[in-house]
């Protein structure tokens, strides 16, 4: 027997694409499924400026191939050299959706991050000004702090002091990881979103860890225990329009993962709505699938949900897809540890 759901074309607000070859193999997988998507601008070097947003945007609808219909909702990489008046004229214009903060060494090509956030404030008074959201990555990165604890200390010590300096500044907690990252969405009367990961929603540091290490399982922020996977379970099928989807989808080699010094990332743009239906399925929450993947993320950002629709159907588990070759070399597709029971109707 087969099920069905139909749901308004999803948006991933949390995507890494690259450039080059990379993003040509890359590009299709999301394009396929998605109809929009927030792409990070942590290129090598970094998208810094309105010109090199449009250049950049203008690089991957060529790269699209013919038939699809995808748009990219490109940001700008703040650093603390940022100019408020290039920066407000893109938002202006429409040429970017959102900036993205990094704090400096937090995670892949951060480099040029910001190391000092006093810096940054005029930028960050400019943005709430003209209502341009920020997303954050939401890691302290002082060598003191555990790893496993990055994330908390941040809320604390650089997120909750930035939304109290400039409070009508619109913020998304990128990829959050903890129960602690939950609680203080949770806690905002507004202007505070939040992105979960399809992967986070499956492993816990187990996973990276136990029985060999999986460097396919590493990715920043790193998983952590448990308890915060299931905080986040319960995050994003639980309704609540604060929480929606950004995959992460951070496509690196396999070269540059399985190595003495891997890179983060897991690349989850071909499976992502198949894990997903199976996770919301399995906490008996399909119904609320759609506002996960379709429709909390538009409201966050003051976009119309998508005008067409996918449908997912349900029959015999499948093995998910393993890899995807490129130019640059195979790049393996995350594992979810399962068999898909989902399917994307084409
Ligand atoms: O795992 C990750 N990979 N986390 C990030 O924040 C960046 C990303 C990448 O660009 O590879
Ligand atoms: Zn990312």
């Amino acid at each position: 027997m087969s099920t069905t759901i139909r749901l308004p074309r999803p948006d991933d607000w949390h995507l890494h694409l690259r450039d080059g070859a990379m993003m040509r193999a890359v590009l299709p997988e999301t394009a396929r499924d998605f109809a929009r998507a927030i792409i990070m601008p942590n290129l090598v070097p970094p998208v810094v400026t309105g010109a090199q947003a449009a250049a950049y945007r203008d690089r991957i609808l060529e790269a699209l191939p013919a038939g699809m219909v995808f748009e990219p909702l490109m940001t700008l990489y703040l650093t603390e050299d940022t100019d408020p008046d290039d920066l407000a004229a893109a938002h202006a214009s429409g040429l970017i959706t959102a900036v993205k903060l990094y704090p400096a060494g937090a995670t892949t090509n951060s480099a040029s991050g910001v190391r000092d956030f006093a810096k940054v404030r005029p930028v960050l008074d400019r943005m709430a000004e003209i209502g341009c959201p920020l997303c954050v990555h939401g890691e302290v990165t002082d060598p003191d702090v555990d790893i496993f604890d990055r994330e908390a200390v941040f809320i604390d010590r650089v997120l909750d002091p930035i939304r109290r300096a400039t409070p009508g500044l619109r913020v998304v907690m990128e990829h959050i990881t903890t129960a602690d990252g939950v609680a203080y969405v949770q806690s905002a009367e507004s202007g505070l979103g939040a992105t979960i990961t399809t992967h986070h929603l499956i492993i816990n540091r187990n996973h990276i860890l136990v029985d060999g290490i999986k460097p396919h399982y590493y990715c920043l922020p790193v998983a952590k225990r448990e308890d915060h996977r299931l905080a986040l379970r319960k995050a994003a099928t639980g309704g609540d329009a604060r929480f929606f989807l950004g995959t992460d989808s951070a496509p690196h080699t396999d070269s540059n993962k399985l190595s003495a010094c891997g890179c983060a990332g897991c690349f989850t743009a071909p499976n992502s709505l198949p894990i997903l239906a199976q996770v919301f399925e399995e906490d008996g929450a399909l119904d609320r699938l759609e506002g996960f993947v379709a429709r909390h993320g538009a409201a966050f950002y003051g976009l119309p949900v998508n005008s067409g629709s996918i449908t997912l159907s349900k029959s015999d588990p499948t093995p998910t897809p393993t890899h995807i070759n490129t130019d640059d070399g195979p790049v393996t597709v995350f594992d979810p540890g399962f068999d898909l029971s989902w399917r994307v109707v084409r």
